[in-house]
């Protein structure tokens, strides 16, 4: 978490044995992992993925009633019941801090606390060729501010024994450096001695002005899904920031970009399935303790720079 680009390169080590959960898995049936978003698409997949591996999996989307189906869903897929896989749902809007509070408070008293958390819920309103920024301020309350408020409600549950603790913020290449032109923006996401939670904020707070004002073109915005490659850009370096803070206390902090799958947010269209992704993230998820990083911006299983310069 030192050097310039501390979401830097995962090893080649890192690389296998993200590809499939370890031999001899150093959880139990009583870990707990927390999945948002996770009615369809990669988290669902993802979710399914956990529970197969024995995990205590809590299943968490907006839509009580989508969120019931999914995880009845896993279930049924897992055999009978009493011998199924151990899913639970729960109601959970990560754009609402009432609804966020409420759910950090049932982690607390219900389970006791949490194991893995990963942020997977996101929205885009762009189709594939399209740039629309009309619903910046949601993409930017659900996909960053949602994804960190989420995060600090839990930490303190967090429960660093008896291995270390995962969050796997699922986020994009479309939120690399390398799509940001604007050239004091980079130096100030470069900077880590210098940078703070709050110079992020103050870049999406300027980024959410400008779509107001209508003065955001030309102004070195990435280009391809502006406000959502802006939300993951913040996601990314909230994550580095994170995983500084934390670090020495048992709780590490990485990110996955899935790459092009198909699922709603791409109208169905990519290169792979949302299963194939979802394997791949809880294969990161489940790191074994000894091979886990921090700070790292997986891309697939392929070793990748955060700034990507
Ligand atoms: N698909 C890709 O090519 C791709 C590439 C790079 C990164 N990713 C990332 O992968 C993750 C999963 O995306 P996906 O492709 O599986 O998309 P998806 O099928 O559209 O799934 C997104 C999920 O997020 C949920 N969600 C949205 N807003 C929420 C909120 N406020 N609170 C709780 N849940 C909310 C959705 O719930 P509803 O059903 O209620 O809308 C849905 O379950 C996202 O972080 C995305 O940015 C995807």
């Amino acid at each position: 978490m030192s050097s310039s680009s501390s979401m830097d390169c995962v090893s080649s080590k890192d690389k296998e044995a993200a590809a499939d959960p370890p031999k001899a898995p150093w959880w139990t049936g009583e870990t707990v992992a927390v999945v948002t978003g996770a009615n369809r698409g990669i988290g669902l997949a993802l979710a399914a993925r956990l529970a197969e591996q024995g995990l205590s999996v809590v299943l968490t989307a907006r839509d009580e009633a989508r969120g019931e189906a999914a995880a009845a869903a896993i279930r049924r897929a897992a055999g009978p019941p009493g011998l199924g896989a151990a899913v639970r749902f729960r109601r959970l809007d990560v754009a609402d801090p009432a609804s966020v509070a409420a759910f950090a408070s049932w982690v607390r008293d219900a389970l006791g606390g949490l194991d893995i958390l990963v942020n997977n819920a996101a929205v885009s309103f762009n189709e594939i060729d399209t740039n629309s920024v009309e619903h910046a301020e949601t993409v930017l309350r659900t996909n960053f501010y949602g994804a960190r408020m989420l995060t600090e409600a839990l930490l303190p549950l967090f429960r660093r024994a008896p291995t270390t603790s995962r969050i796997l913020n699922i986020s994009s290449q479309l939120g690399l450096l390398n799509k940001l032109k604007d050239p004091a923006l980079r130096r100030m996401l470069l900077d880590e001695a210098a940078l703070t939670e709050r110079d992020i904020e103050g870049m999406v707070s300027r980024f959410l002005a400008e779509i107001g004002d209508g003065t955001w073109r030309g102004r070195g915005w990435p280009e391809v899904w502006t406000d959502y490659a802006v939300s993951k850009l913040a996601l990314n370096a909230y994550s580095r920031l994170l995983a500084a803070r934390l670090a020495g206390e048992r709780v590490s902090v990485n990110c996955f970009c899935p790459g092009f799958t198909r699922t709603n947010m791409t109208r169905g269209i990519g290169k792979r399935t949302a299963e194939e992704a979802g394997r791949v993230a809880a294969g990161l998820a489940l790191l074994p303790p000894r091979d886990l990083p921090t700070g790292k911006f997986f891309k697939w299983r392929t070793p990748q720079l955060y700034s990507k310069l």
